[in-house]
């Protein structure tokens, strides 16, 4: 008998994967994600970091409100695009995106060596989620320890896939809830010593699909702030 193999399909590279995904027109909408403006509008600006920025719409966001803002991802082609929006909406010089795979928590992409700045007021990650292999659970605790005292760590994710997505892609997916995302990174709900959970919530948003159809996203959306 022929011997079974576990994947029909080699696993995908995931750098390979976004850089194809980055290679051709404008992937997302260059906007600031929604949850995460409305955080900041109450927030002083500080120092931010986005992981998997993307095309830059939440550094460039947090830039225009006078945040110092660095964003990483792992495709240089998202990289080239953000750094070019920076300098059209005139924030290259509050701004630093960085090519870099999340994973590798050694290669430098945590606080810029500056001994005076203890870390990270907030640390972004809006939808850092992958149809191929991403160590959500290693970045986003590794992302915890670059947040200095009183700095917040924000995660706004797919609840659950688009109502339009192919079902091979939901299949594919992970989609947590905010108490999933907070047992993921170990803090309790209620929080503890070292931890405030400011947001634990999902919130509804109508969106209209690719084909002009409308439609409902469900957002995990979860603060926590170190004290
Ligand atoms: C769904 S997109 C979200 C982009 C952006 N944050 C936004 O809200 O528009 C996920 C992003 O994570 C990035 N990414 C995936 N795996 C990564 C890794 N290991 N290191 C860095 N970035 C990664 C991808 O390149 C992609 O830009």
């Amino acid at each position: 008998m022929a011997q079974q193999h576990e994947h029909a399909t080699p696993p995908q590279d995931p750098r390979a994967f976004w850089e194809a995904r980055y290679g051709g027109d404008q992937v997302w909408s260059g906007k600031v994600n929604a949850a995460l403006a409305a955080l900041a509008e109450g927030l002083p600006p500080g120092r931010a970091l986005d992981l998997g920025c993307g095309e830059g719409g939440d550094v460039i966001h947090l830039a225009e409100v006078g945040w110092d803002a660095t964003g990483v991802d792992l495709a240089e082609a998202a990289v080239a695009r953000a750094r070019r929006a920076a300098q059209e909406r005139g924030v290259a010089e509050r701004t630093r995106f960085v090519a870099a795979d999340l994973s590798d928590t050694a290669s430098g992409w945590g606080p810029p060596d500056d001994a005076a700045a203890p870390g990270f007021d907030l640390v972004a990650a809006s939808f850092l989620q992958s149809p191929v292999a991403l160590d959500r659970e290693r970045i986003l605790r590794h992302a915890l320890t670059l947040l200095a005292p009183g700095g917040r760590l924000v995660l706004v994710s797919h609840a659950a896939p688009p109502p339009w997505a192919p079902a091979e892609f939901a299949a594919r997916g992970h989609f947590p809830s905010p108490t999933d995302e907070l047992a993921m990174l170990g803090v309790p709900a209620s929080g503890d010593g070292t931890w405030d959970v400011e947001v634990a919530e999902e919130r509804t948003r109508e969106v209209t699909g690719p084909d002009g159809q409308p439609g409902a996203l469900e957002d995990a959306v979860v603060v926590v702030r170190r004290r």
